[in-house]
């Protein structure tokens, strides 16, 4: 059977750091306050010529070079990303354009903080089923500019970046000892629509709209939700929790990676995190920490990896892959 096989990964974040000490200089909070409540130490926040565009081109170059893999390759690129550089056309093309690989398919995803998951789980049918053969799946937000600076609640939470991984086709016999990625498991519930969403768009407000969130409600369905689809994603493939080597969580709260690791019963320390360094990337939390936990030596070849995520809709989502 064929099954899409992670070959690279790539991260890119904006020049500017920002520490929680200095926005309590802007806004009513203090460091100690996200600290404990979040687990956030500082984000990167992008600036002038910094764009979800320029961040998931970074992003995929340095993805391409991990991989060894020529931009001209590239057949697929499925970009999941709620803070588009213009409502169309897809962020993904002007991508495609910035590396060269026009005439591929290319478009984007919509499933905000799942998106990556939503991406990863397209382009892995789409390899699959012989669309594509090598595709780059990239998770680019820059939520800096939808956020309510004048809301405490929600603006000390997020950041801005992009991760990307390339993916190619490859021949395997398809049981669960093989490589690539296993299965992917998605949902969404728009019942959920008001816990989480943003105040505008083209077709209502005709504005770009602030970022609203109920956080507490938002909190205690991520951690049901989390727990019951990472259930699903390892009971599909027939493996234990225990076989995992590293989970790579969407990185919205340390909080809710800790009740969630516990929840599963899963030991902290296979938990990758890096909320603290990023904030809240959104779609593009999960390639970022991801990407970081394959540079810095934790993730290596033949280790079985579950990501998963959680946002707005609600969306949510896991995978499981052998690399
Ligand atoms: O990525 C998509 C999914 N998003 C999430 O998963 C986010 C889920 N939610 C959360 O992570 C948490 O609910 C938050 C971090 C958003 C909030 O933490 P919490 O422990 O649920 O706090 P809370 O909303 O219950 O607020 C507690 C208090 C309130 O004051 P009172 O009413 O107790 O007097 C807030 O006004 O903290 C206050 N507060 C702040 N204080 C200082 C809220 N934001 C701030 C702030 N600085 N930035």
């Amino acid at each position: 059977m064929t099954r899409a096989h992670l070959l690279g990964t790539g991260s890119a974040l904006p020049k500017r750091l920002v520490t929680n000490a200095e926005l309590a200089a802007e806004v009513d909070t203090s460091d100690e306050w996200i600290v404990e409540r979040t687990g956030i130490r500082q984000r990167y926040i992008a600036g002038e010529g910094e764009t979800t565009a320029t961040l998931a081109t970074q992003a995929a170059l340095n993805a391409l070079d991990d991989a060894g893999i020529d931009a001209k390759s590239i057949d697929l690129i499925v970009l999941a990303t709620a803070t588009p550089d213009n409502t169309f056309p897809a962020t993904a093309t002007k991508v495609q354009h910035a590396l060269g690989c026009n005439g591929g398919i290319a478009f984007d995803v919509a499933a905000v903080c799942s998106g990556f998951l939503y991406a990863l789980g397209t382009a892995d049918s789409m390899i699959r089923t012989g669309m594509a053969k090598r595709a780059l799946v990239i998770g680019a937000e820059t939520f800096s500019r939808i956020l309510d600076w004048e809301d405490r609640t929600t603006c000390v939470l997020f950041g801005d970046g992009a991760g990307a991984a390339v993916l190619e086709a490859r021949e395997v016999a398809g049981d669960a000892a093989d490589t690539g990625i296993l299965t992917t498991k998605l949902h969404a519930d728009g019942a959920q629509h008001d816990l989480l969403y943003v105040d505008g768009g083209p077709s209502t407000t005709q504005t770009v709209g602030h970022l609203r969130m109920k956080g507490r409600e938002v909190f205690r369905h991520a951690v049901t939700n989390l727990a019951d689809v990472l259930k699903e994603t390892v009971e599909a493939v027939g493996v234990k929790t225990e076989d995992v080597d590293w989970v790579v969580p969407h990185q919205a709260n340390k909080r809710i990676l800790d009740a969630t690791a516990k929840k599963m019963g899963i030991a902290p320390e296979r938990v990758v995190v890096t909320v603290d360094k990023h904030a809240n990337t959104s779609a593009a939390s999960v390639p970022l920490a991801l990407d970081t936990a394959r540079k810095d030596g934790r993730i290596k070849a033949g280790d079985l990896i579950l990501l998963e995520a959680m946002g707005g809709g609600f969306t949510w989502g896991a995978s499981l892959i052998r690399l």
